[in-house]
């Protein structure tokens, strides 16, 4: 068996580093460096290089709101292409399993709640990010249609917001949690007042990365069958969030002014992971727990964490 993990160096590919089981011994984590994977001739050639048995599939153009919407076509473009190639490669050489990766994200917007996933493609997505949900929906496609013409075994998990060490800390493309630590910490840093945006109420499940990254090496062995949300179900307001990396920090919570003339968000989005928690029990990392875990490594790491820039 060679497991090839596209996307390897990112958030939750180094995560599954972490996390790899010791009895796998050909694993080959891909990052840009070993070629661009909207390119097909790129992609062939890491397929010839590797010759992979089975796929991870993480790798993926990834941003917040604000990039989502600015560059929406750009998300759209360059998330088709990669899954596309990623996809037809494994196809034409004969891997035997490919895992990818989707997001509650791409759910319609307005989705009865828990999100489900029979209802993935009942409706249109945000309009913020109609680019990266309808690439990410359109894996799925692929997925099933391979499958079907092809034989093989393509699947993909829906994980829900996830935040971890080696996340992305740059304030215009980043998620909330590495947004919140970087903002928090240069407060601390500064004697500041931090400026976070809306007003805390929305609520949101958080998963840790590195328990997507156990789900997803479970899948990769055992899970067959359509796509599944996986990830916790613990909510936790944005304003709770804040608080617990607050005390994290040693910051005084009291000090953070909630700008409500930012947009705030859904009130809340969760998942229904009930088939994925019959299906296996697997490690949940508690939000306080995640979220010290995250914020030590990035005070162990700053300023050299990307996304900050070297001053
Ligand atoms: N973060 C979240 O909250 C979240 C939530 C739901 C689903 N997801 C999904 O989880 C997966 C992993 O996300 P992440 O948070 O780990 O993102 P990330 O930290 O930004 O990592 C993305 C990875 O993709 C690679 N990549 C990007 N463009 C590429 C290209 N053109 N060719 C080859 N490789 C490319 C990057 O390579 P380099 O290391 O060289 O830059 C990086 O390793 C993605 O599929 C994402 O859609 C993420």
């Amino acid at each position: 068996m060679r497991v090839l993990v596209t996307g390897g160096h990112g958030m939750v590919g180094r995560a599954m580093q972490a996390e790899r089981p010791a009895e796998i011994a050909e694993v080959h984590f891909a990052s840009t460096k070993d070629g661009d994977l909207r390119d097909v001739a790129a992609c062939r050639a890491l397929f010839e290089r590797i010759r992979p048995t089975h796929v991870v599939h993480l790798a993926a153009r990834v941003g917040g709101v604000w990039e989502n919407t600015r560059y929406i076509a750009e998300f759209f473009f360059d998330n088709v292409r990669i899954n596309i190639n990623v996809l037809e490669e494994s196809r034409r050489t004969g891997v035997r399993k490919v895992v990818s990766l989707l997001s509650s994200c791409v759910y319609p917007d307005g989705a009865a709640l828990p999100l489900r996933e029979r209802d993935l493609h009942a409706g249109e997505p945000h309009v913020s990010n109609f680019g990266y949900a309808y690439a990410k929906r359109m894996l799925d496609v692929q997925s099933r249609a391979y499958a079907q013409q092809y034989g093989g075994s393509y699947v993909c998990l829906i994980p829900n917001n996830l935040y971890g060490p080696h996340d992305n800390f740059d304030l215009e493309s980043s998620h909330v949690i590495p947004a919140m630590i970087r903002k928090i910490h240069a407060a601390k840093t500064g004697g500041e007042a931090a400026v976070l945006w809306g007003d805390g109420s929305p609520l949101r499940e958080f998963t840790y990365s590195h328990d997507l990254a156990a789900a997803l090496w479970w899948a990769l062995f055992k899970y067959e069958g359509g796509p599944l949300n996986v990830g916790t179900n613990e909510e936790v307001s944005i304003r709770t969030a804040a608080e617990t990396i607050c005390a994290a920090l040693g910051y005084d919570a009291a000090r953070l002014v909630w700008d409500t003339s930012r947009p705030k968000g859904q009130h809340r989005k969760p998942t229904d992971t009930s088939r994925f928690r019959e299906a296996v029990k697997l490690p949940s990392t508690p939000f306080a727990r995640g979220a010290a875990e995250t914020v030590n490594w990035y005070v162990a790491n700053f300023p050299r964490v990307r996304g900050v820039p070297a001053s």
